[in-house]
């Protein structure tokens, strides 16, 4: 468990530099990340380069025995360049270009810009690359962030059709998968299809898709590009990139693959994510300076698997942000809180952004460790707390490697973008619903591996697919050949991988461990609230729900009033054929970890609990004081049983 800090030499005075150094050693801090903005600084003029003064800040930074994070400034070309290569800039759907004067302000389709990002990050690294403080490399900053993929520009549109070209190989296959017989849409080259926007009325939804799928990959080799040098020069080092929160863009699974990363890092604001996801006013409320239960665990979940297991916290909020529509203070504790919640789930490093709050600019708002009058500020002093209480315990300074968890939910970004393609129900989004199942595991005390649908799926109690829009081709064997019991959302199988409704009917190839097909799907207006009974529970649909015909071998757990089922079963398989409200999703998923023979435990709202190895972490996120779940005998290795908000606790059982 170690502490990192996010720093801005360029920033600052040189003369406060080595007073930093040691102050963030003296705090507790091993790792330290710079540089990410800097390229103005480097290269001040095309091709003069300036390493002094980052040469000075390394080497102190180093001689305090921090560990360096060196970043690729890739995220902020200087005034010169995009003067030199306007083309460079992002164009948004309305055919605007974007400006100079924030940041990520390249498209990264742009083939000039890739170039100059390849230059850039090769002087870089053929400076900085054996120098034995600098551990681990970040390409860019937070890639696809801002709203600037995709980009509709030029160089976008000529890599896309090359793009399509290499996927269909004529253009006869291409019209034939997309279906371009309707309304004429037929092409006679490659060249002639443009990129999906500005149209009176529906895109085809293979062209948009292709186009997501294509801009995912897009994403990936301009980051690839980057790892490549990095990796020739610097070999031994870590390779990361820092990923967001609850962010769908690009698909993270292939990203990582082909070893482009050694560690899948995240930047982790929960409060103002909190803010700025769709969760119901009541939740935003509730959680409004602790930020909601699951709003970062889910990530610190899923970037684990994207990491292989390995992941960090790159930027984690120590305080009020600036970035969302309202940012309180978080409640006393928060800070301490989400450093061991993300130890609990498996990180190795929790980097805070940033050192010391800058009086200036674009993110004078936001909060660091320390004030801009350079005294900690409170989140600072928490976490000192931290840094101390690690140092005190063998225990924690010792925590086991993540251990595999008994509930696997699967999520799939392909999915994300078809159903944002075609919602068909207004308030449908993947993303929600795979939360909705996630915090349903949560509250019952589960622990949650999230993964991919092409994962090794094998040896988990329970596996949860909140919808899984096109299955892939091994994936009905996997189920068929499970011991585990399994939930499947609605959707699932609703697609083929040219988008279209499979020949059999959703949930296509799925009928055949669950004879059911979905002869009409029911989109759900607000007050349309077709109600089941699951186990006693009652509840309703809601957005989404399916008309089944169910084959007798097919057991109807529960119907709707309107006598439809809402959920079927055979064997080990349950199928939602609705998106449920919280009392229904929390019966389904009950009774599925029941049968799968998982303690199921109930705990008080706003509570939240994660095992590493033999130590379990309780964290209370909510607005009353309670008891954590440790049995009678637990050794408390952290904090004590009852818990106020905000608080933390950890302990073994005896
Ligand atoms: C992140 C970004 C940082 C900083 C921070 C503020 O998204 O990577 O550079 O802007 O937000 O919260």
């Amino acid at each position: 468990m170690q502490l990192g800090v996010c720093y801005y030499p360029e920033h600052w005075p040189e003369s406060m530099w080595s007073d930093d150094a040691r102050r963030m050693a003296e705090l507790g801090i091993t790792h330290v990340r710079i540089a990410e903005f800097a390229w103005s600084r480097m290269e001040p003029r095309a091709g003069v380069y300036d390493w002094a003064w980052l040469d000075r800040a390394i080497d102190t930074l180093a001689s305090a025995g921090l560990k360096i994070v060196l970043g690729t400034p890739t995220a902020s070309p200087p005034k010169w360049l995009v003067d030199a290569m306007p083309d460079i800039l992002p164009v948004r759907a309305d055919g605007t270009t974007m400006h100079y004067g924030s940041r990520r302000h390249y498209d990264m389709s742009s083939e000039a810009y890739r170039r100059e990002c390849v230059r850039i990050t090769e002087a870089m690294v053929r400076r900085y690359g054996a120098h034995p403080a600098v551990i681990a490399w970040q390409t860019d900053n937070e890639l696809a962030c801002h709203d600037t993929v995709p980009s509709y520009s030029k160089a976008a549109s000529m890599r896309f059709r090359a793009w399509l070209a290499r996927r269909y190989e004529t253009i006869g296959q291409l019209n034939e998968r997309w279906g371009n017989v309707f309304w004429s849409m037929e092409y006679a080259s490659f060249d002639a299809i443009e990129l999906p926007h500005l149209t009176p009325t529906d895109l085809n939804p293979t062209h948009l898709l292709d186009f997501r799928r294509f801009m995912s990959d897009e994403v990936a080799s301009f980051h690839r590009e980057q790892v490549d040098v990095l990796r020739q020069y610097a070999p031994h080092a870590d390779m990361l990139h820092n990923f967001m929160g609850l962010f769908t863009t690009f698909d993270h699974y292939r990203f990582a693959s082909n070893g482009s990363i050694d560690i899948a890092a995240w930047d982790s604001y929960p409060i103002a994510r909190t803010e700025v996801i769709a969760l119901d006013e009541d939740d935003k409320a509730r959680y409004a300076r602790t930020g909601h239960p699951d709003v970062s665990a889910f990530d610190h979940d899923r970037y684990r698997g994207i990491g292989k297991g390995r992941f960090w916290v790159m930027e984690q909020e120590a305080g009020p942000v600036n970035w969302a529509p309202w940012n309180p203070v978080p409640a006393p504790g928060m800070v301490r809180l989400w450093a061991y919640e993300a130890f609990a789930h498996g990180a190795e490093l929790v980097s805070y952004f940033r050192w010391r709050q800058a009086p200036f600019a674009q993110e004078q708002m936001h909060s660091g460790l320390n004030l801009p009058d350079n005294t900690l500020s409170p989140g600072g002093r928490e976490v000192m707390r931290v840094a101390r209480e690690i140092a005190q315990s063998d225990t924690l300074c010792q925590l086991a490697k993540g251990t595999r968890a008994p509930v696997a939910l699967v999520f799939d970004y392909e999915t994300q973008w078809i159903f944002e393609i075609q919602r068909h129900a207004k308030g449908f989004d993947y993303q929600t619903l795979a939360f909705e199942y996630y915090r349903t595991l949560r509250e019952m005390a589960l622990d949650v591996d999230i993964v991919s649908a092409g994962c090794d799926l094998s040896g988990y109690a329970l596996v949860v697919v909140p919808g899984l829009a096109v299955l892939p081709p091994d994936f009905v064997a996997k189920i068929a050949q499970s011991d585990a019991q399994w939930v499947i959302g609605p959707r699932t199988g609703s697609k083929t991988s040219d988008f279209s409704i499979p020949a059999q009917l959703p949930p296509g190839t799925l009928q055949s461990v669950l004879p059911a097909k979905v002869v009409e799907v029911d989109s759900l207006r607000p007050t349309l609230k077709p109600a089941a009974t699951l186990d006693g529970v009652i509840g309703i649909a809601l957005h989404w729900r399916e008309h089944l015909e169910a084959s007798d071998q097919v057991e109807v757990l529960a119907h709707f009033d309107d006598h439809w089922p809402a959920v079927i079963a055979k064997d080990n398989v349950r199928y939602a054929a609705a998106w449920f409200d919280a009392p229904l999703h929390r019966a389904l998923l009950e009774g599925a970890a029941r049968a799968a023979g998982l303690a199921v435990t109930h705990l008080p709202q706003g509570m939240r609990v994660r095992r590493r190895g033999d130590v379990t972490f309780a964290f209370n996120f909510g607005p009353h004081t309670a008891d954590a779940p440790a049995p009678a005998d637990a050794r408390f290795v952290l904090g004590e049983r009852t818990l106020a908000t905000a608080d933390a606790c950890a302990w073994i059982a005896s």
